[in-house]
């Protein structure tokens, strides 16, 4: 491929990859149902080194016409990063550094650092960095470009609220700085939070400054029972009005956890109950979370609640977070599509009601689990749904989409719309919006070259 030694030229031979046996892992994420990815011998893979180098790959893809794939961990669930044409994967991996400010509480992180790194960095310097979108494996650029959520985001936010600065490249190759170290700047229009969630279709990130905080004093994490799925929901807005806000409020029912729990080979910690939130509280000292923790137990036993496991020591908490967080991953295999509808938090039953009799209507179960303390509801499409027939997963889709839709909410609160929500993107954005959208695209990627299929639905 032609593309492939001009790029070499501008990176160096070890930069490029067009084996097709190393090219693999590139031209997948974790998507369900994975999206067909474009053959490896049309597709090259490019890593370069610095945000020079980002630039002078995408002037020469823009020149040409080059589709570019930004890339990052390949986490995703919606095939945002998979190359579905002809192009150049671009992956930031080789752009991992981090650099701490502990007088501002500030870090510069390069798009290709991994969560799991940042998140150590912050530790070794007495910091701490909230939000946990899930897979540690994930790259900070990945997830400022998809503005990942998960289950910290009760207290402190999404990604979006971390961001204060940005280094992004445009497909022309001049290279944008947003923001910096500041906490007010209200300098212009905020170009910084447009390209927050842009999905790499508008310019590549290659370095961002994320505000951090400090540790936590102590914290802990309940797994709270209950017999039944309402109880636990209904309990939710009563402890976000409490005056304690915890962390995070997951939602997850036993058939679920006790999957996760034993893929992993670990075990749940409470026996009793079929239904359980799990509520992670921090404060100063560890008297004052025993004391948070009774506050929402209280709050819950008013709902019938059972005796709660509460585990204190990190090795505890960990445990339980990890068994939550592979949840995706051990029913994986048995699912067509996973979806992440948010609606405003006080109406989460009332869509998990309307999934339940979708679910009955095709004679099947759809496993349901989330971020209850943000509306947040993740529905496993299983793949046996497709028994009622070839097109029951998209039916089944349509309605729990329009369901969320009439309670307010969107069909995506943290996966984004990658490439497969791309069909349904209308039911969550009118055509002023859209119009507006696709005009913007045009003005940051005049050609069209970034992440094409990803986000945005043509004309
Ligand atoms: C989770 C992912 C699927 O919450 O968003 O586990
Ligand atoms: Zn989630």
């Amino acid at each position: 491929m032609e593309i492939a030694s001009r790029l070499a030229a501008i990176l160096g031979e070890a930069a490029v990859i067009t084996d097709r046996e190393r090219m693999l892992d590139y031209l997948v994420d974790e998507t369900a149902s994975p999206v067909r990815p474009q053959p490896a011998d049309e597709v090259v893979v490019a890593r370069p080194a610095s945000a020079q180098e980002v630039a002078s790959l995408l002037r020469l893809a823009n020149d040409e016409g080059i589709p570019v794939f930004p890339r990052g961990g390949g986490t995703g669930l919606c095939g945002g990063a998979v190359p579905t044409e002809n192009g150049i994967v671009l992956s930031l991996e080789r752009m991992n550094g981090i650099a701490l400010d502990k007088d501002n509480l500030m870090a510069t992180v390069e798009a290709g650092a991994t969560l799991g790194d940042l998140m150590a960095k912050a530790e070794e310097a007495g910091l701490f960095f909230p939000p946990h979108p899930g897979d540690e494996s994930a790259q900070i650029g990945g997830l400022v470009a998809c503005n990942a959520g998960g289950s910290r985001a009760v207290k402190y936010g999404v990604m979006r609220s971390y961001v204060k600065g940005v280094e992004a490249v445009l497909p022309d190759g001049d290279i944008l700085r947003l923001g910096g170290k500041l906490l007010k700047d209200n300098a212009g229009y905020d170009l910084m939070q447009l390209l927050i969630g842009s999905e790499g279709t508008l310019a590549v990130v290659t370095s961002v400054i994320l505000r951090l905080f400090p540790p936590l004093g102590a914290s802990a994490t309940m797994v709270i029972p209950y017999e039944g799925r309402h109880d636990a929901i209904d309990s939710v807005p009563e402890i976000l009005r409490s005056g304690v806000m915890p962390l995070a409020i997951e939602y997850v029912d036993r058939s679920t956890v006790e999957v996760s729990a034993a893929n992993l080979g670990l075990e749940w910690p409470c026996r009793a109950g079929k239904a359980y939130l799990m509520v992670i509280v921090d404060g100063e000292s560890v008297v004052v979370v025993r004391s948070h923790c009774q506050h929402i137990y209280e709050i819950c036993a008013g709902r019938h609640a059972l005796e709660p496991a509460v585990g204190e020591t990190r090795k505890d908490q960990e445990r339980v977070l990890k068994i939550r967080s592979n949840i995706y991953l051990a029913l994986k295999g048995e699912t067509a599509d996973i979806l992440d509808m948010a609606v405003p938090p006080a109406s989460m039953g009332k869509l998990m009601d309307a999934v339940d009799d979708i679910a009955t209507q095709f004679g099947v179960t759809i496993p349901m689990y989330g971020h209850a303390g943000d509306g947040n509801l993740h529905a496993h499409l299983i793949k046996d749904l497709a028994r009622s027939g070839p097109s029951a997963v998209r039916e089944a889709k349509t309605l729990i989409y329009k369901e969320t839709v009439k309670l307010g909410g969107t069909i995506t609160a943290e996966h984004g719309l990658g490439k497969t929500r791309v069909p349904d993107m209308h039911l969550s954005l009118d055509e002023t919006k859209l119009a507006l959208m696709r005009r913007i695209k045009k003005v940051f990627d005049p050609r069209g070259i970034l992440n094409p299929g990803c986000a945005i639905s043509p004309e």
